[in-house]
């Protein structure tokens, strides 16, 4: 894939943070979900590319733009798939609250898991502790693991969960171990992601969220060198069945980081809509708007911030 899609797809996850951003504290999940998904629907049109989207914004017949299965791109080469979410993080943007995401993740086609929209068990780590977690043991044996690969304290290890009834026990294992614990109301995208950029203060991820978000946090961490490891977690049968239908042929299936975002060949871009562990959210000015977004090519390795200023004036 050529590398400069890697700065078009900035320009689409910049224009749904902008327009999500307006939406700013408004008690309006619905609205700024619809802001960032009808921005990123057009910008899409723009772009040199023949893509279908895999992970999106739901079914053909419960969403109108960026569905599974969609088209978007001039249908010009590359042939690639691609993984959405143009407001991760709803609520933190109809509430007000930190780490919403708009995100985009392209790869060739077939390398992205096409994830069923149900839970996922999660760990993220980065990339001092590649090939040392694994999901099938206990929390503490993990967490002990983890802490001799990084040559700390257990207890100087800051692991970050979802703030949710169904971690209670997994919050009290961990604080019995002693771990500090960065509870988040939302957005474990942002928490996988912060597991490796550089200067983190975050550790670990660890317990249940979106399953199409795991996968959005693997074509990541792919680019940033860190690990990986996801379960499907079902709420139903139909929830399950579905997952069959998408070609999951093991449901209880662990799903290592290359399962669930394959190749070297993965560009990632997240644009900050609220400020967040890694980004500034978006700033308005008189005249225009600040963005700040993050662009991962798997390829080289490479991690840019670009902070982008947007004139009104030059360019409605
Ligand atoms: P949305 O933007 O879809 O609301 O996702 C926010 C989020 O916190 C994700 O980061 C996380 O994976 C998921 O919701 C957890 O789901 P739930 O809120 O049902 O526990």
């Amino acid at each position: 894939m050529d590398r400069n899609l890697a700065l078009e797809l900035t320009r689409v996850t910049e224009s749904a943070a902008i327009a999500s951003a307006r939406m700013l504290g408004r008690g309006d999940p619905n609205g700024a979900d619809q802001a960032a998904v009808t921005a990123m629907r057009e910008r899409f049109n723009d772009i040199a590319m023949d893509g279908t989207v895999v992970i999106g914004e739901g079914e053909r017949d419960e969403a109108p733009m960026l569905y599974i299965g969609e088209k978007v791109g001039t249908g010009d080469l590359p042939e690639v798939d691609i993984a959405l979410d143009p407001l991760e993080c709803t609520n933190s943007v109809a509430y007000g609250r930190p780490n919403a995401l708009a995100v985009v993740a392209i790869a060739p086609k077939g390398h992205f898991l096409h994830a069923p929209d149900t839970y996922m068990e999660k760990i993220a780590v980065g990339p001092e502790a590649v090939g040392i977690i694994d999901i099938n043991r206990t929390a503490t044996e993990n967490l002990n693991t983890l802490a001799e690969v990084k040559k700390v304290q257990v207890s100087d290890l800051t692991v970050a969960i979802l703030d949710r009834e169904r971690h209670e026990e997994l919050i009290k294992e961990v604080r019995e171990l002693g771990c500090r614990i960065h509870l988040i109301p939302d957005g474990d995208v942002s928490a996988a992601i912060a597991c490796a950029v550089p200067d983190s203060t975050v550790d670990i991820l660890m317990g249940i969220g979106g399953a199409p978000e795991g996968v959005l946090a693997a074509a990541a961490l792919r680019g940033l060198g860190g690990d990986m490891q996801g379960r499907l977690a079902f709420r139903n049968e139909g929830e399950r069945q579905r997952a069959i239908s998408m070609g999951v042929e093991d449901p209880s299936k662990v799903f290592e980081i290359n399962e669930l975002a394959r190749g070297d060949d993965i560009m990632f871009v997240a644009t900050g809509i609220t400020d967040g562990d890694f980004l500034r959210g978006v700033g308005f000015y008189p005249g225009g708007a600040k963005t700040h977004s993050m662009v991962i090519r798997s390829k080289s390795g490479t991690l840019r911030f670009i902070e982008t200023e947007h004139r009104w004036n030059w360019k409605p």
